[in-house]
């Protein structure tokens, strides 16, 4: 299987005030197509850094993010949008639903620019039950648990079928008891689908059911 991301000596550099805070190092990692990849370590060792870098959301001070052989950071502004909405999901730690849609428009955002929003409806529509969530489609965010905005958020990263999915503690605000439900989801439609997933978790369990697991630590991965 050959790579689909590869990150070359990746530097990544808060200022903060007056200081200087390095928390990449100079990481480097291959992402193999379909694998399944975990990244743990301590909180504040910058895994969501590492994982923004990674897809395509924040530029680093030097390395080399490439997709498919293209250089990601190399692309024009427009160009590195439209790439992210074609090619790259995104479930976040805290959901980030919009508040005035409803769980199918929601859903269906990713798809909304490009194609027919009636399609991308049918589609938000199947993937909300394919996530266990077919009762509430007229719902909006706020009127779900926890568990099931997560779940929504779900279907949202998987509505433009995109290669590469990046989930940061995508359980780390339920209940272990939820957030097991909602990993259970997620990994049945990936490993439908095929999709490759690059999940950070502080879970040793939920690390456990990813193909590898790589930790940071003090700025690189080991
Ligand atoms: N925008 C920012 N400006 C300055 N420092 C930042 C910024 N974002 C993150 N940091 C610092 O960079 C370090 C890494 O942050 P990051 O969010 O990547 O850690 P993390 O491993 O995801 O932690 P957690 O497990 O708590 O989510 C932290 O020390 C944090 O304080
Ligand atoms: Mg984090």
């Amino acid at each position: 299987m050959g790579a689909i991301l590869t990150a070359e000596n990746i530097e990544r550099i808060y200022r903060v005030g007056k200081t200087d805070l390095p928390v990449l190092k100079g990481v480097s990692l291959e992402v193999n197509l379909g694998e399944t990849l975990a990244v743990m370590g301590e909180s504040g060792s910058g895994k969501s850094t590492l994982l923004h870098v990674l897809g395509g959301l924040d530029k680093p001070k030097s390395g080399k993010v490439q997709f498919n052989g293209q250089s990601v950071y190399d692309m024009s502004q427009a160009r590195l949008a439209r790439f992210r909405s074609a090619n790259v999901g995104y479930v976040f730690q805290s959901f980030h639903l919009l508040p005035e849609l409803d769980i199918v428009e929601n859903v269906a955002l990713p798809a909304m620019a490009t194609g027919s929003r009636k399609d991308a409806k049918v589609r938000a529509t199947e993937l909300l039950s394919e996530v266990g969530l077919a009762e509430r489609v007229g719902h909006r965010p706020q009127e779900l648990s926890g568990g099931e905005q997560q779940r929504v958020a779900i279907a949202r990263a998987l509505m433009n079928e995109p290669d590469i999915i990046f989930a940061d503690e995508p359980t780390g605000n339920l209940d272990s008891k939820t957030g097991e439900k909602v990993l259970n989801y997620l990994f049945q439609l990936i490993e439908a689908r095929r999709h490759t997933l690059v999940l950070v978790t502080h879970s040793q369990e939920v690390a456990s059911r990813c193909s590898r697991e790589l930790f940071l630590k003090d700025g690189l991965l080991i």
